[in-house]
């Protein structure tokens, strides 16, 4: 039993009214410190109570602590540990094994964790896909503006007209919409000449306008995608003018060449036709035009021309556009000799040569610079794109018809950026390919050629091209939707390809496209009439009593509130298609293989490695037709109709030898597998942005 006087001589301390007891010089001189059997910790009691603490009282032992086991008078007891204990007792028990054993186990563990959590997070971002942007998980839809929707009755369309209707784009799943020019404008080319790159065009509203539209747009969760028309400006612009009278700082910010009115300064001529200069007689000098003579050439080896325009890109980005189209990039600039371009004929006579298929233009498209102002636009819209989910999107606009290099060139290097996807203008060849293997040679046209990695797109028109259910017969306008739509890549579609509008006729006297004017089989009017929203006046489009073209007079039935009641319409199934690409994972990132194709049906399929689910599409772009595929071994016996652009009974089961389709009919027949058909023809199949699927984790990871 210890005594009062051993505890003090053991080194008590006494702190604050509390009692310690330093077990280490207890222990460390070897002398055996007798503690007695227990001591009772009783927290705060005086230190006359001490005593009676440590006397042999059976009740108030509450711990033994053995530190010496096997020697009996090494056996003590202690104080047991308390809520607000000093450093010193805490000290003395945190050397106990009982307490440094868990203590050194939840060290170990926290360690363990925090590499193993470090070790998730890396394993995570690396082997995470990049997520699809905006403009490649919705269709860009096109909207010419004259003709979309008319709030002020007076025939034209405006800009709270497509605020009337943004619904429209919610009913169609579609976040990306384009809308061709609305700045101030002498509307020569209708929008495309442009007199002040700042202001909206009163036909068209205000700026306020155009402010509460985008707003609108990005509280619908859409995005608005401008024409940026860099080559020309109106001759109305201020520009213009000043060049033409030689003013000092703006004389260059055109392309003037000496000339006079009989003799241009070389062979060059405008895409609308005839020479592509026009001579001003106050400066006694012709300036350069690739399109109307109200469009003159901005000259971009100026730079006070280039720093202008980017700041005309900075202003619509700070206003908080989310994309550009790039109208008639590959004009931009025209070599600095002026010399004649080739003939392509060279036996014909020069002076008849008045078309641009009359010559190679060597000298006034694509010329060497041009990537690099395209890829300083990018970079601009880089900077603005660093917001979180405020990617501002490039597309441009080149008709390089099959000369794909010169196309594919403006998806930039792997090192430098430029636009996110020139337009695939391939597709608008189909009228004169319609056939399976027709349609399967022009997808492969943009799929074989484009640079790994990049993202693909598709075009069957626009405001400048006929429209292709006319070309090609409204009977197959659906199955073309169904190919646009289960393709990979970003498809496009021309306000009214989603119910199968047609081209209107015009007169040569109605005629209103200056282009048309020049050559009225060119006159792009048939493919801009308005918008057919209902069989009401005007098909709901416009309250005047005429509006600035004629409607299809088939308005009456091709309608949206017509086709949004009808299941079988080509809008309902645009929808139907629309809403199946965003949701099902093989459509929006998987494989496309070629599988089939014949004078008639051209067949895809569309799979994710890891995924059992994957689709069969079979579009039949000629007569009736049944094939077989059972040599195809990677795909099972039977698949199941999903949807047929002709027939209802979905879910009926199909068997893969003898798969049957109408003419103009498409098929997206759903299979489950576990076989892949893309690792054994690797020659027939494309993926963009590739990912894989862990069915176990239900994530997607890089592979
Ligand atoms: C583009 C436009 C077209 C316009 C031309 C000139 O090709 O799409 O409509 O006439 O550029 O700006
Ligand atoms: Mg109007």
């Amino acid at each position: 039993m210890i005594t009062r006087s051993q505890l003090i001589s053991a080194k008590d301390l006494e702190v604050d009214g509390y009692m310690f007891i330093d077990m280490s010089s207890g222990t460390a001189n070897g002398s055996s410190m007798e503690l007695g059997e227990c001591i009772q910790n009783t927290g705060f009691h005086e230190d006359d109570e001490t005593e009676d603490a440590v006397g042999g009282d059976e009740e108030n032992r509450t711990s033994t602590v053995k530190m010496s086991p096997g020697r009996e008078e090494d056996t003590y007891t202690q104080i047991k540990p308390y809520a607000g204990m000093p450093k010193e007792v805490l000290l003395l028990y945190s050397v106990q094994a009982r307490y440094r054993l868990p203590r050194e186990i939840l060290f170990w563990l926290t360690i363990v964790c925090t590499l193993a959590l470090v070790a998730l997070t890396i394993t995570v971002i690396v082997m995470s896909p990049r997520c699809l942007s905006w403009w490649q998980s919705s269709p860009v839809y096109q909207i010419y503006p004259r003709s979309f929707k008319d709030s002020d009755s007076d025939g034209i369309g405006d800009l709270k007209g497509i605020l009337d209707k943004l619904d429209h784009f919610q009913y169609l799943n579609i976040k990306a919409i384009w809308i061709s020019p609305f700045y101030k404008s002498p509307m020569k080319d209708f929008g495309y000449d442009v007199e002040d790159f700042r202001d909206i065009d009163p036909l068209f509203g205000s700026m306020q306008d155009f402010d509460d539209l985008l707003a609108a747009m990005h509280d619908k969760g859409l995005k608005l995608i401008m024409d940026f028309i860099p080559n020309h400006t109106s001759n109305m612009h201020q520009w213009f003018n000043l060049s033409s009278s030689g003013h000092a700082q703006y004389k260059d910010y055109y392309i003037w060449a000496n000339c006079n009115t009989t003799h241009a300064p070389n062979n060059w001529v405008s895409v609308f036709g005839n020479s592509s200069w026009t001579y001003v007689e106050e400066r006694q000098q012709c300036y350069y035009h690739q399109f109307l003579k109200e469009q003159p050439d901005l000259n971009f080896r100026n730079p006070h021309v280039r720093r202008e325009m980017t700041e005309i890109v900075r202003f619509w980005l700070e206003k908080g556009v989310d994309g550009f189209r790039m109208d008639a990039v590959k004009h931009i600039l025209e070599a600095k000799h002026l010399r004649d371009e080739p003939q392509v004929d060279p036996q014909q006579d020069p002076d008849t040569i008045d078309t641009e298929f009359e010559l190679h233009h060597d000298y006034t498209t694509t010329q060497l610079g041009l990537h690099d102002i395209l890829q300083a636009w990018r970079g601009e819209m880089d900077i603005y794109s660093r917001e979180p989910g405020r990617y501002r999107f490039m597309v441009a606009e080149s008709y390089d018809y099959e000369e794909t290099e010169k196309t594919m060139m403006y998806y930039g290097t792997p090192y430098v950026k430029e636009s996110d996807f020139p337009f695939n203008f391939y597709l608008m060849d189909l009228p004169t390919n319609l056939t399976g293997t027709g349609a399967q040679g022009l997808v492969n046209l943009w799929m074989a050629n484009m640079p790994v990695g990049k993202w693909p797109n598709w075009v069957v028109g626009n405001h400048d091209k006929p429209r292709i259910s006319s070309s090609v017969g409204q009977e197959y306008i659906k199955v073309i939707n169904m190919l646009l739509l289960t393709l990979p890549g970003t498809p496009s579609t021309y306000y009214g390809e989603e119910i199968g509008m047609m081209n209107i006729n015009v007169t040569i006297d109605e005629i209103q496209d200056p282009f048309g004017k020049f050559n009225p089989n060119a006159s792009r009017d048939p493919q801009r009439s308005p918008m057919q929203w209902s069989d009401g006046p005007n098909a709901g489009f416009s309250d005047a009593n005429h509006t600035w073209l004629p409607l299809h007079p088939h308005h009456t039935t091709v309608n949206v509130e017509a086709q949004q009641k009808d299941s079988g319409s080509v809008l309902s199934q645009y929808r139907a298609l629309s809403l199946l690409r965003q949701a099902q994972l093989p459509l929006h990132r998987g494989w496309m293989c070629y599988i089939w194709s014949d004078a008639d049906v051209f067949a895809f399929l569309r799979e994710i490695d890891g995924l059992d689910k994957a689709f069969l599409v079979v579009l039949n772009f000629g007569a009736d037709s049944v094939i077989n595929l059972s040599a195809i071994t990677e795909l099972p016996e039977q698949l199941t109709l999903h949807m047929s652009t002709k027939q209802e009974n979905y879910g009926m089961p199909v068997i893969k030898s003898s798969i049957s389709t109408a003419r103009g009919e498409g098929l997206l027949l759903e299979y489950s597998t576990h076989m892949r058909f893309n690792p054994g023809h690797a020659s027939q199949c494309f993926v963009s942005e590739k990912a894989c699927y862990l069915g176990v984790l239900d994530i997607l990871y890089k592979c």
